[in-house]
């Protein structure tokens, strides 16, 4: 049945726990401080990259454990500017409000176009009306980028490498966490060559009858790492233990959420995250996105020191490339898409 999400009276937005931080602790601290509360936990990235060894070994547990149980977590210490995620975002917003003949050839584009406007207020996707408007760019290998706003393409192409470099830590981090040497996942799925998505999501204010609506459905993302950030207005919610959680964000830090390659990669260990945006303010929201995915022609496979003598492979190699077109040409429904990495098993025997 085709339902109208502006309007839903069945799924409570707001069910989730929200994921009160004590602002109060403070950000060097961090890395254990969202771990006992059942809160989301934080990674402090400078521990990751200059931290003494047990630090950083604590550091790298707690990361594991984040992947393992949530797919989601914070980085803060980060080194990404509070500038340059402004410019990046006031830039996206400048795009947004141009006139609509200024963005046309990108609104016929489809998933696999490097670049790519959803525009209009509400996007129809299979009869169900979703509260935002999008940009997609293709960031890596090479930067695709409209010509308009002119900055974008320089603001673009510096906040996407500052990304680049941050996840990479962050994939020998999760490496290493699994027990394996740090370059072991990049090198699986050919990171060094990644190929890169950066997206901008507009929610515009919706404080019509019924209040709450969906902005974006529940699903995970079908790259290896997502890094977000938004402005100041909530509506992220993470799926864990079967309830939704609004994910509020420490000041200056980055959502990372594991998507599907990760899930694949280690062999179901870590968990691609379940999310999804839901709007109700008076206020728009914006949220920045950057994906880190393997090269597109990697076939991305677990890796086979996590399948002890091949027993309990729970997904096979699939190219990327035909994994992102899958995912992206269908209907977004949850984690639907893993289904076709995944291994059948014959219920029978
Ligand atoms: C996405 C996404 C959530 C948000 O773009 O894949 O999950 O908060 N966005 O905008
Ligand atoms: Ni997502």
């Amino acid at each position: 049945m085709a339902e109208t999400p502006l309007h839903h009276s069945t799924d409570p937005f707001t069910d989730g726990e929200h994921n009160e931080h004590d602002p109060a602790v403070p950000a060097s601290d961090a890395a254990t401080c969202g771990a006992d509360g059942g809160g989301i936990l934080v990674v402090d990235f400078d521990v990751l990259v200059n931290g003494a060894a047990d630090r950083r070994a604590r550091a790298i547990r707690d990361l594991g454990r984040a992947c393992e149980d949530w797919g989601f977590f914070m980085v803060v210490n980060h080194g990404v500017p509070e500038e340059l995620k402004e410019a990046t975002m006031e830039t996206c917003r400048e795009l947004f409000s141009l006139p609509e003949e200024e963005k046309v050839e990108y609104l016929e584009a489809g998933p696999m176009d490097p670049v790519r406007i959803g525009t209009g207020f509400f996007s129809v996707v299979d009869g169900v009306r979703y509260w935002r408007d999008y940009l997609k760019m293709f960031a890596h290998p090479e930067l695709h980028c409209p010509a308009n706003p002119p900055k974008l393409r320089d603001v673009a192409a510096e906040y996407s490498a500052k990304k680049r470099a941050l996840m990479l830590v962050l994939a020998r981090a999760i490496s290493e966490s699994l027990g394996l040497d740090g370059g072991r996942i990049p090198e699986a799925m050919g990171l060094e060559s990644c190929f890169q998505i950066l997206v901008a999501n507009h929610y515009p204010p919706c404080s019509g009858p019924g209040g709450a609506g969906m902005g974006l459905p529940a699903h995970s993302d079908h790259g290896f790492l997502t890094l977000l950030f938004q402005n100041g207005v909530d509506g992220l919610q993470v799926e864990r233990g079967g309830r939704w959680r609004l994910a509020k964000p420490l000041p200056g830090a980055f959502f990372v959420i594991a998507g599907d390659q990760l899930e694949i990669v280690s062999n179901g260990r870590y968990k691609g995250a379940l999310h999804r945006a839901v709007v109700g303010g008076e206020r728009a929201r914006m949220s920045v996105v950057s994906m880190i995915s393997p090269c597109l022609d990697a076939v991305v496979a677990p890796v086979l020191e996590l399948v002890p003598d091949g027993r309990g492979l729970e997904f096979r190699g699939v190219r990327y490339r035909d994994y992102m077109e899958h995912q992206q040409s269908n209907k977004l429904y949850g984690k639907a898409a893993l289904d076709i990495a995944r291994v059948k098993r014959d219920i029978a025997a």
